[in-house]
């Protein structure tokens, strides 16, 4: 049964640990992430931004699919199914769907609307159990051909949007989506400490964390951070393993035309990614 991320990112918080957004595309990414946590005792969050779900034929096949896996394959730990950067009808269209968590991204309205609107969709999904992502400070780089300006959050306007009663909390820190730029000059330490500072226990959420390094990953999590979105990486290591196998004609022997066996590699690699991340993140073993 899908669950609510509150509970899931309060625990990691208090635990030091983070747990992953992974975004899924369709079904063999969904079945790879959910054995990776199965098989590793880890509790995830599903993210589904809306363009994959529109992809996928809609917020109702994405549910349908989701609930149908967690029974096929045996789930116990603890799953929660996120729509990534949701609009206000987009985030209320997932709720209704059955969604369990959701994501208003409020960040490119004036601030004053971005409060308005995350306020009401908090009363709307707490009356229902969701748990609500809440955005300051748009993230950099593109997704689904959303362009955000790369800001960094300005700590009070965090503590405002905290107070409205919001799970978790986005907040450009110089983080940005798909892969980072070489001249990147990394998260912005000094300003996720203030927003931890005036935002209490919150659990802060980092988007983008295709790419990040190492050691910023653990010092964010030191820093309040419980969640940490990964899909640019999961696409790249699946491509990678799907051009291997054509390269090495693998489809051309016997049925390697099947797509259980074409699509195999790509699965096994989105398995191996997410594992790594779940290790880096510490969230094995914390279901
Ligand atoms: P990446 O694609 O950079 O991993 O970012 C994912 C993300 O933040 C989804 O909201």
């Amino acid at each position: 049964m899908l669950v609510s991320a509150k509970e899931m990112l309060n625990k990691a918080r208090q635990g030091k640990y983070a747990v992953g957004q992974f975004n899924i595309n369709n079904l063999e990414w969904t079945k790879a992430i959910l054995l990776t946590a199965q098989e590793n005792n880890s509790p995830v969050i599903l993210g589904v931004s809306e363009g994959a779900a529109k992809y996928m034929g809609g917020f109702d096949t994405v549910v349908g699919m989701v609930n149908g896996l967690l029974k096929g394959l045996n789930t116990t730990v603890p799953v929660a199914l996120h729509i990534d950067h949701g609009s206000y009808d987009g985030a209320i269209k997932a709720m209704e769907a059955g969604f369990s968590s959701i994501m208003f991204d409020g960040s490119h309205y004036p601030f004053e609307e971005n409060i308005a609107k995350t306020k009401e969709i908090v009363e709307l999904a707490h009356s229902k159990g969701i748990s609500v992502e809440a955005e300051v400070g748009s993230i950099g780089g593109e997704e689904d051909g959303v362009v955000g300006a790369g800001e960094v959050a300005d700590p009070q306007e965090c503590k405002a949007i905290s107070e409205l009663g919001i799970d978790f909390l986005a907040a450009g820190i110089g983080n940005i989506h798909g892969k980072y730029p070489e001249n990147w000059t990394g998260l912005n330490f000094e300003v996720l400490g203030k927003i931890n500072e005036a935002t209490g226990d919150m659990p802060l959420v980092l988007h983008g964390g295709s790419g990040i390094p190492e050691e910023m990953i653990k010092e964010a999590i030191s820093l309040g951070v419980a969640k940490i979105n990964v899909n640019t990486e999961c696409q790249v290591v699946f491509a990678e393993a799907t051009r291997k196998y054509i390269e090495e004609g693998k489809d051309l022997q016997g049925k390697g035309f099947d797509p259980r066996k074409l699509l195999a590699p790509g699965v096994e690699a989105i398995q191996a990614c997410v594992k790594e991340k779940m290790e880096l993140f510490g969230s094995i073993n914390q279901a």
